[in-house]
């Protein structure tokens, strides 16, 4: 029998307690018990913990947000957190630790495992898809639909009112959102941060659009895209001092455009209605069935891995493959999503 701790760090994200009641469910089934870390990381600086089990965790698959609450802690964690975090551990019993999270909260994992000796096994949690290692992470799908029907509205009313709607959903490093939900949405141009944006040319294409006829277009734009020639505010900054964001780079190419074309233009920020609420089927799908593969890698000693979706089949890599560098889009995808845009 092992004691299997696990916590869920940074951002909230649709599927976090799909996660949870599977490694709960799974544990169980073995024989095992597990002990909720609360508040990511921080719940073994301070000791915050409470024991999981069947009945607790049960009824909260569709729930969103995280039942063990988190916390936002940026890598590499200082000296004295790294040492109370394991003491801590060690005093608690618990023989592995599943880390659910993004790139901090495995970054953290991954130090601690290295330097510390803690076994990990991390599942892969990112609305962004911005992990590798994985062909996806849980809470993109959900984020993807949430911001696909945000599209699908907002297009009766740019076409309504003749105006240009930009549409800027998360994405601070990679446009797969903005891809993704681009396409679902039938978006007239996408802008992601892989590629950045010159203004000259996109009032370019709306201008042809006009001239086709296509008096209202939708553009679709990642938060972190930069605008060629323009101080487009860095959402990864914002988020690491805390400050909270409203209408950057959408305003900025809505202001632009507007300025330049003189069409009626609006901005509207999804924001963190992407993240919240229900999982999707499949989000729910892939975090049951990441919360069994990561207890399978427990009981087979599989430590310092995260697990993985490769294809159709659940698989593991090592964290330190996951977190190096961020997972890029698909270039076949953008090159699609060229065939329809203006
Ligand atoms: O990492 C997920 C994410 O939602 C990003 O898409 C976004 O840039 C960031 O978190 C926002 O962070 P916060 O909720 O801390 O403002």
């Amino acid at each position: 029998m092992k004691k299997i701790g696990i916590l869920t760090g940074g951002a909230d994200c649709p599927g976090l307690n799909s996660v949870i009641r599977a490694v709960v469910r799974a544990a169980v089934d073995q024989g095992h018990v597990v002990t909720g870390i609360k508040n990511g990381w921080s719940g073994l600086i301070d000791n915050d913990t409470r024991i999981l089990d069947v009945r607790s965790t049960s009824g909260i698959l569709d729930r969103g947000g995280t039942i063990l609450g988190t916390s936002r802690l940026r890598p590499p964690l200082d000296d004295k957190n790294m040492d109370l975090i394991a003491d801590n551990f060690k005093r608690s019993g618990i023989d592995a630790v599943i880390a659910v999270g993004g790139e901090d909260t495995l970054k953290i994992g991954l130090d601690l495992y290295e330097k510390k000796d803690i076994p990990i096994i991390g599942v892969p949690k990112s609305i962004d898809n911005a992990l590798s290692g994985t062909d996806y992470a849980f809470g993109f799908d959900t984020a993807v639909n949430v911001a696909t029907e945000c599209i699908d509205r907002l297009h009766t009313t740019a076409e309504s009112h003749h105006r240009i709607i930009v549409i800027e959903v998360m994405g601070r490093h990679t446009g797969w959102i903005a891809l993704h939900a681009g396409i679902a949405g039938g978006a007239d141009m996408i802008l992601i941060p892989e590629y950045p944006v010159d203004m000259d040319e996109v009032c370019e294409l709306l201008r042809s659009r006009h001239d086709r006829g296509k008096m209202f277009s939708i553009i679709v734009v990642s938060e972190g895209t930069k605008v060629v020639g323009h101080d487009t505010p860095d959402p990864e900054h914002d988020r690491r001092a805390s400050r909270s964001r409203f209408a950057k780079v959408g305003e900025v190419i809505a202001n632009l455009i507007e300025e330049k074309t003189k069409y009626e233009t609006r901005v509207s920020v999804l924001g963190h209605i992407q993240r919240g609420g229900v999982p999707s089927a499949y989000d729910r799908i892939i975090g049951t069935r990441f919360g069994v593969k990561a207890v399978e890698l427990v009981e087979n000693g599989e430590f310092g891995k995260m697990v993985s979706l490769n294809g159709d089949k659940m698989t593991a890599v090592n964290i330190a493959d996951a977190v190096r560098e961020f997972k890029r889009i698909d270039t076949n995808l953008y090159d699609i999503a060229k065939v329809f845009s203006i």
